[in-house]
């Protein structure tokens, strides 16, 4: 932890809550607390919970909680020292200038300078004389001088150690240089540049930072590493949770946004006007990247091939948005033409058409489910109508069903009443197994999701006595004496916990009081939501001594059983002596 406590708590202090959450979501006073629609997932009643007494939060439905700072780094996506600075900045309060950043922070700084100097290298090769050969084939490809300037794009230089070597004469180390993977370690232990002879696409972050690269082979020459060579995940980038393109459209997609498979297809649309084109960096489209989606923009619009590749990752995609509650619509893009070629061949105006007539999911679920089915025969077209029922009923809008229903029951000459019929028994089926899902996911609160302790599930009676020392502790920091006296953070079962509680204890001994901030540097986002549920939980409302005792003893007879699951390799002495521990434990606990 670097950045001295006062100043931690002076920023907390003039960033109320509720004030900076204010933009970001509709809260409404419930009792002491408040309450709104989760920013973090979809839902439809609100279980994001404020709690203003203590500058905290936690969501009952996805788990999210934490203080102002770990609500800012979620919703902006950033770091935990960027959401200090930008709630300083905010604030009017200026940062000390150096001291505060953690090593990993320095990494990821140097990480970034790093691919920026990479992208300013590749850029200026590719304006060179000797980047002839790159240049002429993005122009011949059709792009504009300005957009290859707009879009950063550069050429890696054929040859094993360019790169390496004007990184280096900038004083860059080659650790450095691995960490943000631009250059490779060989077998034989020599470096090389990770790209050559590639047109350079640089991956770009929402906050304007170089995260990442593609490189393209040129035509012919990709025999070796493949077409695209892509940065693999690095301390500044994860390929799932970032979008190629994202941070222009970020600006231009507030009714929608486009999404298609390559690089390529995003700088010519974009160059042709469409500049809320997004790309998924050679992933199949990921829940993360939806999320990151979610928060831009209302309208998904899928452009794929017509092939069945682009048709399989459009399901799936449509699934995962799905999820998310964003409208999604589907373009299948005629004579297995990507958005690039269709643009060049036909002109931005006959994409805009395509756009406009977008079918929408449901449509084009109807569409391809007919896929492998003969029609022409009752049997196929009973067995479409099933399919085709199940579709329809996957709709909440009673105008969209009736239409379809309609349209089927003309179509393949059922009555229209025996398809309505069918279609509202699939509902009230699918209704029930909604319901029992909300449900679960509501009433089961994050903490007790096994993802944030893992060891939950070896442990459920010693995790939860556990969970409730820290909640006891928390709220009644007086019993410090009495919870540490018996219990010593070695003694918690779980690693999560053990340290929690350790950290805990030194803020208590440390004569502060327990605070979520405390701890905004030492835990994960997910551990921050863990806490927050701890510290806000009515565990300790109630006989909060005789309880905290109560647990304690739990989690130490848990470790015993567990040490005497050991037995088979103690000495003769250690089994005597662990019997010894046994017997007294069971006797105080009479
Ligand atoms: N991709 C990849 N690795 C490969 C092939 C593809 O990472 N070996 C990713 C790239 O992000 C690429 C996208 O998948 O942009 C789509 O692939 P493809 O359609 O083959 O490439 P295009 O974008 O059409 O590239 P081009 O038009 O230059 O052929
Ligand atoms: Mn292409």
């Amino acid at each position: 932890m670097a950045i001295p406590e006062e100043i931690i708590n002076e920023i907390k202090y003039r960033n109320d809550i509720e004030t900076v959450m204010a933009p970001y979501i509709n809260l409404k006073r419930r009792g002491k607390n408040l309450v709104g629609l989760c920013p973090f997932h979809n839902e439809k009643t609100p279980s994001f919970t404020v709690y203003p007494e203590n500058g905290s939060f936690y969501c009952f439905g996805c788990g999210v909680g934490g203080d102002v700072f770990s609500f800012v780094r979620q919703i902006e996506n950033l770091d935990y020292i960027d959401a200090v600075k930008l709630l300083a900045e905010r604030s009017g309060i200026t940062l000390p200038q150096d001291g505060y950043d953690d090593s990993m922070q320095k990494l990821k700084n140097t990480i970034y300078e790093i691919n920026r100097e990479t992208a300013r290298f590749y850029h200026s090769y590719l304006m060179s004389p000797e980047g002839k050969w790159a240049l002429d084939y993005l122009t011949g490809r059709g792009l504009s001088i300005s957009t290859i300037k707009h879009f950063g794009l550069g050429a890696a230089p054929d040859g094993w150690d360019n790169l390496i070597k004007h990184l280096k004469s900038l004083g860059y180390t080659i650790p450095d240089m691995i960490q943000a993977n631009v250059v490779g370690k060989s077998q034989r232990g020599t470096y090389y540049d990770r790209f050559r002879k590639r047109v350079m696409f640089p991956i770009i972050n929402i906050r304007g930072k170089i995260i990442g690269f593609s490189g393209r082979a040129m035509p012919g020459e990709d025999k070796m590493g493949g077409k695209y060579v892509n940065t693999s995940d690095t301390p500044v980038y994860k390929k799932s949770e970032n979008l190629f393109g994202m941070n222009f459209a970020k600006n231009h997609c507030d009714e929608r946004v486009i999404l298609v498979e390559g690089n390529m297809d995003v700088i010519s649309l974009h160059q042709a006007g469409f500049e809320n084109a997004v790309a998924a960096l050679g992933t199949s489209f990921t829940d993360e990247q939806a999320k990151l989606l979610s928060r831009y923009t209302k309208e998904i619009v899928l452009i794929m091939d017509s092939d069945v590749a682009g048709q399989k990752a459009a399901r799936r995609a449509g699934e995962i948005l799905g999820n998310t509650g964003i409208d999604v619509r589907v373009v299948l893009l005629p004579d297995g033409k990507d958005p690039d070629e269709y643009i060049k061949k036909n002109g931005a105006a006959r994409f805009k058409a395509l756009l406009e007539g977008a079918v929408s999911e449901i449509e084009y679920k109807l569409l391809t489910a007919v896929e492998g089915i003969d029609v022409s025969v009752d049997d196929g077209k009973l067995q479409y109508l099933a399919k085709a029922a199940n579709i329809i009923a996957e709709s909440n809008d009673v105008m969209t069903r009736d239409l379809y229903i309609g349209r089927l029951s003309e179509k393949y000459g059922v009555s229209r009443t025996a398809l309505q019929d069918k279609v509202n028994e699939l509902r009230r089926r699918n209704h029930k197994q909604r319901e029992k899902r909300e449900f679960d996911e509501i009433v089961r609160p994050k903490f007790d999701r096994a993802d944030v302790n893992p060891e939950k599930r070896l442990y459920p009676a010693a995790t939860a006595a556990e969970e409730t020392v820290i909640a006891i502790l928390w709220q009644h920091p007086d019993f410090y004496d009495t919870a540490t006296e018996r219990l010593l953070p070695e003694n918690m079962i779980t690693v999560v916990n053990r340290r929690i509680y350790k950290a805990l204890c030194e803020c208590i001994s440390s004569g502060r009081n327990p605070d979520l901030s405390y701890f905004g540097e030492m835990l994960s986002s997910n551990e921050m939501g863990y806490l927050s549920a701890l510290a806000n939980s009515e565990k300790g409302d109630k006989n909060a001594l005789i309880v905290l005792k109560d647990s304690i003893k739990v989690i130490l007879d848990e470790g015993l059983k567990k040490k005497s699951g050991d037995t088979k390799n103690m000495s003769a002495d250690e089994w005597a002596q662990n019997l010894q521990k046994i017997i007294e434990s069971k006797q105080k606990g009479k």
